[in-house]
């Protein structure tokens, strides 16, 4: 028999929603959803990898509660999340008539997720929305908190809105398809939760991670854990005003080393940049006397041993100089008055929020690390 999905709660007053977390809760979608949601029509927008795994899945589950599907499927890749693709989407949801009590559902990774969600937010000033993320990444991040939106010339996600989903199924049995690159890359996600302020986490992660790659019991629960740990941060700081900034770590390096990258993601994925980030975080917070060399080690040792790069040389091809690595840093949003905010570390599952950063000394670390 197979066991009772978890369930995790984002406590946001009369916007609150469940997250299940269990295998082959895609199959039983269709009950979860019937017994949340009156409407009977449900637009479901997954991308075409996806899609050819678990679209007819979980249009028979929905079918057989008596649901009308209405599918659209869209290329895989970072691409879709820009606005050809959330104009066909909207489109699709008006012309599926998707009202009131009805709802939009993302059938795939953060970027049907981010996307699909961003159209449920604007089509009709707001229509439902529920998330079913199949991979990691999406299960234990992008799928929980509210951010949607596209990318722009100008940069990733510059243009989305708050919308939070009704109701997110992670089913952890679909992770079995996805590439063990794309797993490796969410779990560097899971990590970053236990060396935000679970040091026990961290330290039970170093001894069951393959566990969790081969799947079962230790899976469900590091996927439990992260999105508890997310709905917590969401819960106390929705729109990032303060707290929230504390899930960054290792982002602030990471997303300067995927511009540099080009987002290209035969060089770099997320993951892998947030990976290489959180050892640079700790490294760095090493250098600023606020924590210890061996931790930074400890921190490398565990993400090279799962199989993600930990350092800037373990990306393919040429990186531009330390200055353009600062350059990308400061563009990123974080930058107050001169100063840089950083999530740095006092210890392990120490991290804090920390404003006063100079350019200066980022621009030196980085030299020294880039080589
Ligand atoms: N909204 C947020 O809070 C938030 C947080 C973190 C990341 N994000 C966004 O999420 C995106 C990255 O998400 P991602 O890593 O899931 O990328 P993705 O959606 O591109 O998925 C990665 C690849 O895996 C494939 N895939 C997904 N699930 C699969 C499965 N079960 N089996 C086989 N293949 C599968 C996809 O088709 C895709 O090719 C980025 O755009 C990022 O900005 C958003
Ligand atoms: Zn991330």
């Amino acid at each position: 028999m197979k066991p009772d999905p978890k369930t995790v709660r984002v406590e946001l007053g009369d916007r609150s929603y469940d997250i299940l977390i269990g295998p082959g809760l895609l199959a039983d979608a269709g009950r979860a959803i019937a017994t949340r949601l009156k409407g009977s029509r449900l637009a479901v927008i997954t991308d075409d990898q996806v899609g050819r795994f678990y679209l007819e899945p979980l249009t028979t589950s929905l079918e057989a509660e008596g649901k009308q599907v209405f599918p659209l499927t869209l290329p895989a890749g970072e691409k879709t999340k820009s606005f050809e693709p959330l104009m066909a989407v909207t489109d699709h949801i008006l012309a599926s008539k998707i009202e009131r009590n009805d709802a939009v559902i993302a059938l795939g990774g953060g970027v049907i997720g981010d996307l699909a969600g961003f159209a449920a937010g604007i089509a009709r000033r707001g229509t439902r929305f529920i998330q079913v993320p199949t991979s990691l990444l999406a299960q234990v991040d992008s799928s929980v908190g509210g951010k949607t939106g596209i990318n722009s010339r100008h940069g990733k996600n510059l243009i989305g809105v708050f919308h939070q989903p009704d109701l997110v199924l992670a089913d952890t049995s679909v992770l079995d398809t996805l590439s063990p690159r794309e797993f490796r890359a969410g779990y560097a996600e899971v990590a970053k939760y236990g060396l935000i302020d679970k040091p026990d986490f961290f330290e039970w992660l170093e001894k069951n991670w393959q566990e969790i790659f081969a799947g079962g019991p230790a899976r469900i629960e590091a996927i439990a854990i992260s999105c508890q740990a997310k709905a917590d941060v969401v819960a106390k700081d929705e729109r990032e005003g303060g707290l929230r900034a504390l899930l960054n770590l290792g982002h602030t390096f990471g997303h300067a080393l995927e511009a540099a990258t080009e987002y290209n993601s035969e060089r770099l994925v997320h993951g892998e940049g947030v990976a290489i980030g959180m050892v640079l975080a700790h490294e760095f917070s090493a250098r600023m006397n606020l924590s210890s060399y061996d931790l930074a080690k400890r921190v490398e040792k565990h993400l090279a041993e799962v199989g993600l790069p930990t350092r800037m040389q373990d990306i393919p091809g040429e990186l531009p100089p330390a200055e353009v690595l600062l350059e990308a840093i400061t563009q990123d949003k974080k930058v107050k008055s001169g100063k840089l905010t950083f999530i740095l570390t006092r210890g392990l599952g120490q991290s804090f929020i920390a404003n006063d950063v100079p350019p200066s000394e980022v621009l030196s670390f980085l030299r020294e690390k880039r080589g």
